[in-house]
This record gives structure tokens, sequence and C-alpha cells, in this order.
């Protein structure tokens, strides 16, 4: 046994069986107190979000709190996002012009004000209208000359962040401040926006049973040996995949 860095979506992923959180909150624990693992969690959520999410269940405190779909990463408990990762995701970021160019679009439907934050602009986006608004929406940007990238999960949820900015872009700047290498690396997900904690290659990989058919498609198309689909559902799944692998 050896430490390692862990690294999980926390909706329908991590969260969604409290018993088998349960169990997995006590092996990481211990696993973090014996060896030094470090413990990181990525959402698509906010920080007000992820406040309301651990009042609601029983969560570890993180080593590394990756909020707002990679846009923000909050270090050791704290409430303000590390500066050295937002003074990346500045460049070329034109918060307005994304909002103007979005307003003509009828089936965007602006998510709530906590959701929209510095670097990353949401709406709700029905299934059936997603595959022609995206396409011109992604077009619409381009033209304007927008260093974006929309990220689509659940079948519901559209967010449009800075190209540089996403679950596995922000992974791998933490991995590489911790000094972890990828082979001690492990990443957890169950939907779009995981996909990019998997595509980078850069820590092995964990899908929950429960998954999306938009994650379970694109691992089909993009298969790896280091990634396993699990049976379990949600924290059932995680310790199954860190048996599987060797990590616990
Ligand atoms: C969370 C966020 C939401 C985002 C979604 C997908 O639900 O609250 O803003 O669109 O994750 O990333
Ligand atoms: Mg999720």
């Amino acid at each position: 046994m050896s430490q390692f860095l862990f690294v999980t979506d926390l909706d329908n992923t991590l969260v969604g069986d409290d018993d088998a959180l349960e169990r997995l909150n006590q092996q990481l624990s211990q696993h973090r107190q014996t060896y030094g693992t470090k413990i990181v969690y990525s959402t698509g959520r906010s920080l007000t979000l992820y406040q309301e999410l651990t009042r609601e269940h029983t969560l570890l405190e993180p080593d590394i709190l990756i909020a707002g779909v990679g846009t923000e990463i909050y270090l050791n408990g704290s409430q303000t996002p590390d500066r050295s990762w937002s003074d990346k995701l500045a460049v070329g970021w034109d918060r307005e012009l994304i909002v103007s160019t979005t307003a003509h679009f009828a089936d965007l439907v602006p998510q709530p004000e906590t959701e929209q934050c510095p670097f990353k602009v949401s709406f709700f986006l029905t299934e059936d209208a997603a595959i022609p608004v995206l396409s011109l929406l992604r077009t619409l940007l381009m033209q304007k000359g927008l260093s974006i990238q929309l990220i689509y999960s659940t079948g519901r949820d559209l967010d449009i962040v800075p190209r540089r900015a996403n679950k596995g872009l922000a992974m791998s700047f933490v991995r590489q401040n911790l000094g972890f290498d990828p082979s001690q690396t492990i990443a957890c997900g169950d939907s779009g926006n995981d996909i990019a904690l998997f595509s980078l290659n850069e820590a092995h990989g964990i899908i929950v049973g429960n998954a999306h058919p938009e994650l379970l498609t694109w691992h089909h198309e993009h298969p790896s040996e280091t990634r396993y689909v699990a049976k379990g559902h949600c924290a059932a799944g995680i310790l199954e995949g860190l048996q599987y692998f060797n990590f616990l």
C-alpha cells in the first residue's frame, strides 16, 4: 500500500448511496492518515452549492476542492479560489460577450445565479434541442474569436468555460503541484463533465455503474486499459474500482 491522489466527482459518483459512502470514507480517511493519500473533490457545483451538499451528506474534508467544472481550485479549506489557476483562465475570456451571444437562443435557460461563476456560464438545455443548438452556438462563439469549450452533462446542463479549464486540466494542475505521477492518480466520475478527467490519460479511471450514456458512449469509443467500469453504483463502484486497481 502506498499513497495516491484520489480525485472524484461528487453528484452520483461519490454521493448517492450513503451506506457505501460511509464505508469508503472510513477507508479513505485511514489511508490518508497512514500513507498521506490526498483527497480531491471535483464538482460542477459552485462553492455555495458544494457547501449545501456538505450539510446534506457526510463528506470527508477534502485536501483540495475543484469547483465550477474545473474553473475554481480551493486549497486546504480556503474560501478563495487559487489565484495562479484563475490567472491562467482569464486570458482570452470575455464573459460579457458569451452572455450576449447566448441571449439569442430561446432553448438556453439560465441556471440559478449561484452557478454563474467568474469563469463559467451555465444553462439548462434539453437533450432534444442539444445537438442543433450546441453546434450552432459553438460556431457562433468561435466566429467571435472566443477561446471557450462547451461541456454538456446529464442530458440537461450546459457549461461554457475557458478552453484551458475543465475537470481534467484542473486535475493535471493539482497533480503536478502535489508531485503525484499519473500512475499514482485515480479519477472517478459518472457524466459528461467527467470525460475530461479520463481523456488526458493522466490517471487511472473509475466509471461508476450508474454512469450516464454520454460518458459510457465516450468510453466505448476511447477504450483504455487503465479505465474500469464498475458494477456497483456511486461510492460502492468507487470502492470496487479502488480494489480492482489495488489502491486499497
Ligand atoms: C452542477 C452545477 C451546474 C453544472 C453541472 C454540470 O450541477 O451546479 O452549474 O452545469 O454541475 O457541470
Ligand atoms: Mg456527477
